[in-house]
């Protein structure tokens, strides 16, 4: 374990997807300033994330965003003890934006960069909500690139229970709601619209076969399937219906497996994490089937569910608390770094 000193305050920097986002965080787990930049409104326009804009437009956000979080914080470069950054995974062109500013920064200032895997950043939002949490746990990841079962051992040590064979259960949500023509990002709005939906169609069962692995390319396909049946009948499209349907379908797949890993290996505390974390159905269902085995259940606080900066200062703390090593100016962006190159 390294000695910080106390009050040890992290610049982090976020740029992975389609949000541009800068936080100062103190001691990895208090928010002085979390600014995100949001493209959605850009990208709505062309039905998802369309990665050469996305990074056009990190480059005009990311001095405005970072000045602003030194400056939300009360705070100058002077001040800062680190510079955290994402690394990987995402898209190479958004990731390259936020790791060469960083690096410039840290090369300018001579202040010490930390590479954030943005996985364990998602991990990290729970520290932030959660003062006194600490591992080991059991983490359901749930972003747009990633649907996994995490045993967290410690700050640096995970295992991977189960993961996703096919897409991520985010990216499922996001392509259901394409097909319905309903807009992006597809979680929020399938979310919206089922709650004036009812769930009364029936997709498909659980994969209980795939153990503690996820499948949601063939739930995805049942249900544009589905959407083209009733097509060419030149039926009418239950949207809201269909939406309900595929939510509960999938919020059901997640819980049941969640709570099959913590009975099995005796886990005592539950968190989720990623995108997906923010679903209303999903938090209900896995905290009312904690609650009946007598486990705690944690959700991260809405604004650090999406991707944003604090849970990579978090996650930076973390990372060189216990005895990572800082980067030097050769990090370069990893866009397919996976759940397994920094689990040991
Ligand atoms: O973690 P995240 O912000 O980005 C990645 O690291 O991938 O997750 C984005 C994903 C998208 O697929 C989006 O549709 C989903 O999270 N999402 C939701 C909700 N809010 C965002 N899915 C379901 N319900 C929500 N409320
Ligand atoms: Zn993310």
């Amino acid at each position: 374990m390294r000695n910080l000193k106390k009050n040890y305050k992290i610049l982090s920097i976020e740029s992975s997807c389609d949000d541009t986002s800068a936080s100062v965080v103190v001691d990895g787990r208090i928010v002085l300033s979390n600014v995100v930049s949001s493209q959605i409104d850009i990208h709505t326009l062309f039905g998802g994330v369309v990665p050469e804009v996305a990074s056009r437009n990190h480059i005009m956000a990311i001095d405005n965003v970072v000045k602003k979080a030194l400056t939300d914080a009360k705070l100058n470069l002077r001040d800062i003890d680190a510079i955290a950054v994402t690394y990987g995974a995402g898209l190479v062109g958004s990731l390259l934006v936020g790791v060469s500013f960083a690096k410039a920064l840290s090369f300018a200032t001579k202040i010490p960069l930390i590479p954030v895997n943005h996985i364990y950043g998602h991990i990290a939002s729970n520290y932030l909500t959660y003062k006194d949490l600490e591992p080991e746990f059991l983490c359901l990841l749930v972003s747009g690139g990633h649907t996994a079962l995490i045993k967290v051992k410690d700050y640096l040590h995970h295992e991977v229970i189960g993961q996703t064979l096919d897409d991520s259960v985010g990216e499922s949500f996001d392509k259901v709601s394409k097909v319905l023509g309903l807009g992006y990002p597809g979680g929020p709005i399938i979310s919206k619209r089922s709650e004036q939906g009812s769930d009364n169609i029936e997709f498909g069962k659980i994969h209980d076969d795939l153990g503690y692995n996820f499948s949601f390319s063939g739930k995805k396909t049942a249900v544009i399937n589905y959407i083209h049946h009733l097509e060419q009948k030149k039926l009418d499209i239950p949207v809201n219906d269909i939406c309900a349907s595929y939510q509960k379908w999938a919020v059901e797949d997640l819980v049941y497996k969640t709570i099959k890993a913590t009975k099995e290996f005796g886990f005592k505390t539950v968190v989720i994490a990623g995108g997906v974390s923010a679903n209303k159905l999903l938090r209900e269902r896995l905290k009312c089937e904690c609650e009946k085995i007598g486990v705690r259940c944690l959700f991260p606080d809405l604004k650090y569910c999406t991707d944003n900066a604090a849970m990579i200062g978090s996650a930076g703390y973390y990372n060189i608390l216990y005895g990572k090593e800082f980067a030097d100016n050769n990090l370069s962006p990893n866009p397919s770094l996976t759940l397994f190159d920094e689990i040991n």
